[in-house]
């Protein structure tokens, strides 16, 4: 111990010493986070340096110099250091060490060499090298060979190392899912749970004797080179015969491949000059195969026109319903006794299919027989039963009900086990679906306590002595850099030195104030804020949304959600640039629309919204909603879609403002009755709300298909002065779609078409009738009363996308 004490001072001194003649040896700072980074040279696409993520919690790790929450390699993910004197050095040994307050190794990179001429160097690809010498061949160690949830153009993942996805959007340690090379050279996905684990990409059922069909997407298992990579075009090669192109495929983008943390795979890839990323490939189409994303006992469904949920089994509770992931329990206790049938009823699930853990298959069994071996097994949760294969049938026995998934496409029954008397199990809205504004991450501060040890006397001692022959060396290293300085004019350092990262970020109260002129140009109210205009130092143009009501929530928090809803990039929803969090104020920085919301547009009476643009909203304000719905990584709903939260750039293009939203306001009131469940905006809002039914992405569909109403025939939901013909209903507002829908029902019978009848007065003829007839018909679509009966966004995206340019190339799987 005391020892170490010795000779960690005199290794300090050495290393400073070093340092000037050297220049072998690096010492980066937790507490000079800004100044002490590494910028990859010559390009500075990529920095490394201390990242907080969590309060007084850093990891060592490399990011994108312009999106600066986009870490592609984390050094220490699973131990994150303290804010105070933690430090990554390069020893004069040759070894990258990373110590936690002064105190403890929590990473290495385990080299050594004997060269003066070690050092450290950031390439323009993102690869961090350790070299021997000033060659660039002699690498001793480098990033590129420890993955951890992403890989970059021309980095291969081989077969020693693999991808491990981070635990969700805001925590960066080791998640649940990995993308490794098996021991038949396959490349899989597999799901690594707290209590189970199963592969599930490719699909278990193409054996290995399958596999190489020629169909591009075969895979084989005679390659034992086992590597993968995706060059710069955006072409992915694995070694098995397995390749991927993306939808961008030809650009030179910057481009990124990840694991992301609900463990799907998806190829990010950004324009130079921007700060925005867009999904260019997904390996899962279908969200429902990836296993573990329900947790047990509940079911995945998804289908292209009704969207993705979880829901419990009957007769099962959320364990938590604000995370999916941790799926349901039992609401009932089953009384077990080996080897006496119980009384137990089954409940048919039709297209229900729970994958894995079968206590057996047994061939020629009928119902009955599987309901009598299922009743004298105390483990059997239930049973499938299929008649495909032999006469009487065949039964699965399950004893764990994981990865549940409905799908319309599975024939068979699953045969749910309940006790006998269990009829009026809770089926209630509350335990399916999703609620508002708690879509699964849940953000926990990280604490790093600083410990202070013990110090006995010698120790004292020795460190004072370290402390005083340190201190006259400081005196001499003072005057060498003095002249080295004088000669140079500056101190060489590794890489180049950047202090400030562009994009996402922190402002201050008093820089937005100043910005916004003391808040004195509003633009917009609703969403729990109001919204001004305000101009930023660098001459920017953007709007300013001062939140109420979020006093209760901590910065860390806020932050975590905020940084959130900042990474969601699409080039139809409204941009974040950053967030200020101080005190009881707590504000977000939106990119400025130019031209205002749809709501502005549409009420300005001016002919600006001709045809050609009103058509253009709505497939651009259908995608945007799509990507929420089913692309990011968060499972976002709007719950208050709206023409004012519609927004319009110069070109008229439509950007979805105000998402994500719910996530930062009213969380106290979460947990309170089903009024604060009401979210939205007379007029628009789905009738599951007023009814208390589940809330699916079905409730922004219905809003989204009244706003198509409004920009067809200019008439608002919620004013009802102009309905002459039919009165208000009881209930919810639905006059406007009421008037559609009888004008459509009359006009079916006489000539010309119904459209016509409806349209907005101020575009006069000037529309294409085709294209309005889809709009219009799209649109009673989308308010229908029952929720099943509407398409899902992405559907809806389609269809109107078939008039605009096509995008393709994402439909893998
Ligand atoms: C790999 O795929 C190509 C076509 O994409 C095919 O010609 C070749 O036979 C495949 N190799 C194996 C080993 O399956
Ligand atoms: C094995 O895969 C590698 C990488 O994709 C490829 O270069 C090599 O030609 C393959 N070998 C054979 C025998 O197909
Ligand atoms: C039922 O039998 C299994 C082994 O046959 C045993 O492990 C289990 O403890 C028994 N359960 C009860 C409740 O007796
Ligand atoms: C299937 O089971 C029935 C009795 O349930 C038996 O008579 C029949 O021989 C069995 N068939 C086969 C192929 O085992
Ligand atoms: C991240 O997840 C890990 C593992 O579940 C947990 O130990 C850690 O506290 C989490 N960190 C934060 C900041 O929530």
């Amino acid at each position: 111990m005391a020892c170490s004490r010795v000779c960690l001072g005199v290794l300090i001194s050495l290393i400073l010493f070093h340092k000037l003649h050297a220049s072998s040896s690096l010492s980066l700072s937790v507490e000079k986070l800004k100044e002490d980074v590494i910028v990859s040279s010559p390009k500075p696409t990529f920095t490394a340096g201390f990242y907080a993520v969590g309060h007084n919690a850093f990891c060592f790790a490399i990011w994108y110099t312009n999106s600066p929450n986009t870490l592609v390699w984390i050094a220490n993910r699973d131990h994150p250091v303290n804010g105070k004197r933690s430090t990554l050095s390069l020893l004069k040994s040759g070894n990258l060490v990373l110590t936690d307050a002064a105190q403890f190794q929590v990473w290495s990179t385990a080299t050594a060499t004997t060269s003066k001429q070690a050092h450290l160097r950031l390439h323009d690809n993102g690869n961090l090298v350790l070299l021997e010498d000033s060659s660039d061949n002699a690498v001793l160690w480098q990033s590129f060979d420890f993955p951890t949830d992403t890989l970059l153009p021309n980095q291969p993942l081989r077969g020693s190392t693999y991808l491990v996805s981070s635990r969700s959007g805001s925590n960066y340690s080791s998640g649940f899912y990995k993308l490794f090379f098996d021991f038949e050279n396959v490349l899989r996905l597999m799901y690594q749970g707290p209590r189970v684990s199963s592969v599930f990409w490719p699909y278990a059922w193409l054996q290995s004797n399958n596999f190489g069909n020629g169909n591009g997407n075969g895979r084989s298992i005679f390659n034992d080179s086992r590597v993968v990579v995706v060059d710069d075009l955006g072409y992915l090669v694995s070694s098995d015969n397995f390749t991927f192109k993306t939808s961008d495929y030809g650009m030179i983008l910057l481009r990124r491949l990840t694991l992301d943390h609900d463990g799907n795979v998806r190829l990010y890839s950004m324009k130079d000059g921007e700060n925005k990323w867009s999904v260019s490939g997904l390996f899962r189409r279908q969200p429902c195969f990836i296993h573990g994303i329900c947790g047990p006992n509940s079911i995945c469904s998804y289908e292209p026109r009704i969207g993705r949920k979880c829901s419990c089994s009957p007769g099962y509770r959320w364990f938590d319903s604000e995370d999916w992931s941790q799926g349901c329990i039992p609401s009932f206790q089953l009384w077990c006794n080996n080897n006496t049938e119980q009384k137990s009823r089954f409940l048919s699930l039709p297209g229900v299919d729970f994958y894995g853990y079968d206590y057996g298959l047994f061939e020629n069994h009928t119902y009955q027989q599987c309901v009598s071996l299922c009743s004298r097994l105390c483990e059997c949760k239930g049973f499938q039963h299929s008649t495909s294969r032999s006469v009487n049938g065949q039964c699965y026995v399950k004893t764990q009900l994981l990865n549940g998934h409905r799908s319309p496409s599975f024939t068979n029954s699953f045969f749910l086990r309940l006790p006998y008397h269990l009829h009026d199990y809770d089926d209630s809205p509350n335990n399916n679906g999703l609620v508002c504004g708690r879509n699964g991450v849940v953000v926990k501060v990280l604490e790093r306590p600083y410990v202070e040890e013990k110090e006995n006397e010698l120790v004292k001692f020795i460190l004072w002595f370290a402390i005083a022959f340190g201190g006259i060396e400081v005196v001499c290293i003072f005057m060498v850099w003095c002249l080295l300085f004088r000669k140079n004019g500056m101190l060489p350092r590794e890489g180049y030195v950047l202090a400030a990262a562009t994009g996402f970020r922190k402002f201050n109260y008093s820089e937005l104030k100043h910005a916004s002129k003391g808040f004195s140009e509003e633009i917009g109210r609703g969403g729990g804020g109001t919204v001004y205009k305000g101009f930023l130092s660098d001459a920017r143009v953007v709007a300013i949304k001062r939140l109420h009501e979020v006093a209760n929530q901590g910065e860390s928090e806020f932050l975590a959600e905020v940084s959130i809803i900042g990474r969601l990039n699409h080039m139809n929803l409204i941009g974040m640039l950053g967030y200020c969090a101080e005190g009881k104020h707590r504000l977000l920085v939106y990119e400025y629309m130019e031209t205002g919301s749809l709501a502005q547009n549409l009420s300005s009476n001016s002919n600006e919204l001709d045809w050609s643009k009103r058509y253009n909203i709505a497939a651009g304000t259908a995608r945007g909603l799509a990507y929420l719905h089913e692309e990011c990584l968060e499972w976002i709903l709007h719950c208050d879609i709206k023409p004012q939260n519609i927004l319009l750039d110069s070109d008229y293009k439509p950007k979805v403002g105000d998402f994500g939203l719910s996530k930062l306001l009213n969380r106290n009131n979460l947990n309170n009755s089903s009024f604060s469940r009401i979210r939205g905006t007379r007029g628009y809002m789905a009738p599951e709300w007023v009814f208390n039914l589940p809330i699916t992405s079905k409730v922004d569909v219905y809003s989204y298909g009244i706003v198509l109403l409004e920009m067809i025939t200019g008439r608002s939901p919620t004013t009802g002065v102009q309905f002459t013909e039919l009165e208000a209903e009881s209930g919810h507002h639905e006059r406007l779609v009421t008037w559609v829908r009888e004008k459509k029902k009359k006009g079916s019978e006489v000539e010309p078409s119904w459209v016509d009848e409806i349209v907005d007065p101020a575009l006069g003829s000037n529309y294409v009738m085709d294209e309005m007839e889809i709009l219009a018909t799209l649109a009673l679509e989308c308010v229908k009363e029952d929720r099943e009966g509407r398409p899902n966004m992405s559907h809806v995206a389609e269809r109107l996308q078939i008039h605009e340019h096509d995008l393709n190339g994402l439909n893998k799987d």
